[in-house]
């Protein structure tokens, strides 16, 4: 990606050339660096590569519509401002353009101190957005260290504790009470789902740091999958859940860590057996295509909420129902992803609430 300019790049996508020369002139004479189309998929072309700051987009363009160029700009490109140029005075289609994330409008037609008053607003605009994403940058990292810290501490009273039951244990022999020993367990139990949590949270920070993946090799999805399905199998039992596999022995190879890769179909398959009632069942299914190898695994749980759905791979979210009694970090999805995208590969769901849960986990070949 090269850039020619550290400040003011700015893109014309504009068919009118005389619309094109007239800014081009306009601007240049003000310092900046000016690129004109006349043609949309052009544009987004010139914007991918060139990553200009600054945006004026036609918005009757004749191939593709100005409000399809500016919804891919606005995708693609972070932080890139869009101004879209109106002809006609069409204030409906200004608005539109706006809804979708256009920052300003130029009604045609326009002089060019009116072209350099929305240049300069737009650039402006520009910095203040980089400035603002600078600063939630730094405030997250803040809390996340905070937490990093706070884990790390917990380790050891985490196992200090833990060794003084067992002890404890050790030390009262048979003469505990049914009552007394079931304390004991629920304190066990809350002690492991706290040193889950604090081993999830430090993982979670290795992988964004860097450091957890470092073993990537040439691996066969089929041997991960089979791995983690012998992990969980005794569960799935305890449970009374059926564990179905369809998992080709031609699976083309993939790049990756499988310890992490396991650690993944072990947190997907546990959740599955963990939100699905006895009598239920998964299955994990594998194949691939010209361009992946992918697997799936479905259940027939409980599912989960359309809306919360967008919300399950944030860290710490969970969908808790009314009364419900299942404990959990939170972390486990928020794992998996970010293993994920460590391996450039893609993790999808597909759930209805009551009718089950479907995760894609997809590799590229
Ligand atoms: N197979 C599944 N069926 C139903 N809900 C699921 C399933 N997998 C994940 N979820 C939902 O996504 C949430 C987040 O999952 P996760 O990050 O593993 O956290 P945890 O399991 O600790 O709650 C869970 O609280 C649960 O509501
Ligand atoms: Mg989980």
């Amino acid at each position: 990606m090269s850039r020619e300019t550290k400040e003011g790049l700015v893109l014309i996508i504009d068919d009118e050339e005389t619309i094109r020369d007239g800014c081009r002139q306009a601007l240049e004479k003000s310092g900046y660096v000016v690129m004109t189309t006349e043609d949309g998929t052009e544009g987004i072309k010139i914007a991918r590569e060139k990553r200009p700051e600054l945006v004026f987009v036609d918005l009757n363009l004749p191939g593709m519509s100005g409000l399809e160029v500016i919804d891919i700009l606005l995708e693609d490109i972070p932080h890139i401002v869009l101004v879209v140029i109106t002809g006609y005075a069409s204030i409906v289609s200004a608005v539109e353009s706006m809804k979708r994330g256009a920052y300003d409008y130029l009604p045609k037609p326009f002089t060019p101190d009116q072209l350099r008053a929305v240049t300069k607003r737009g650039l402006e605009h520009h910095n203040l957005k980089i400035e603002a994403e600078m600063l939630r940058d730094a405030q997250e990292k803040m809390t996340k260290d905070f937490i990093t810290f706070v884990s790390h501490e917990m380790r050891s009273p985490l196992v200090a504790v833990q060794q003084s039951i067992e002890a404890l244990k050790v030390l009262a022999g048979d003469c505990l009470s049914d009552e007394a020993n079931d304390i004991i367990g629920r304190c066990e139990k809350r002690i492991r789902n706290l040193e889950d949590l604090v081993e999830h949270w430090l993982d979670i920070r290795q992988i964004e740091e860097g450091t957890l993946i470092r073993e990537k090799g040439i691996l066969d999805l089929s041997t991960v999958i089979m791995r983690s399905i012998e992990d969980m199998e005794p569960l799935c039992e305890k449970r009374e859940i059926t564990l179905v596999r369809d998992i080709p022995k031609d699976l083309p190879m993939i790049t990756g860590d499988g310890e992490s890769l396991v650690r993944v179909f072990v947190n997907i398959i546990g959740n599955a057996t963990k939100y699905t009632p006895a009598g239920g069942r998964i299955s994990v299914h594998a194949g691939y295509d010209d361009h992946y190898v992918s697997a799936t695994v479905s259940d027939t749980g409980r599912g989960i909420p359309k809306d919360k759905i967008p919300f399950i791979f944030e860290p710490f979210y969970r969908v808790k129902e009314k009364g419900e009694q299942l404990e959990g970090s939170g972390l486990g999805l928020t794992f998996c992803k970010r293993i994920m995208d460590a391996h450039n590969a893609k993790i999808a769901v597909l759930s209805e609430e009551g009718g089950g849960t479907t995760f894609t986990l997809r590799f590229p070949r």
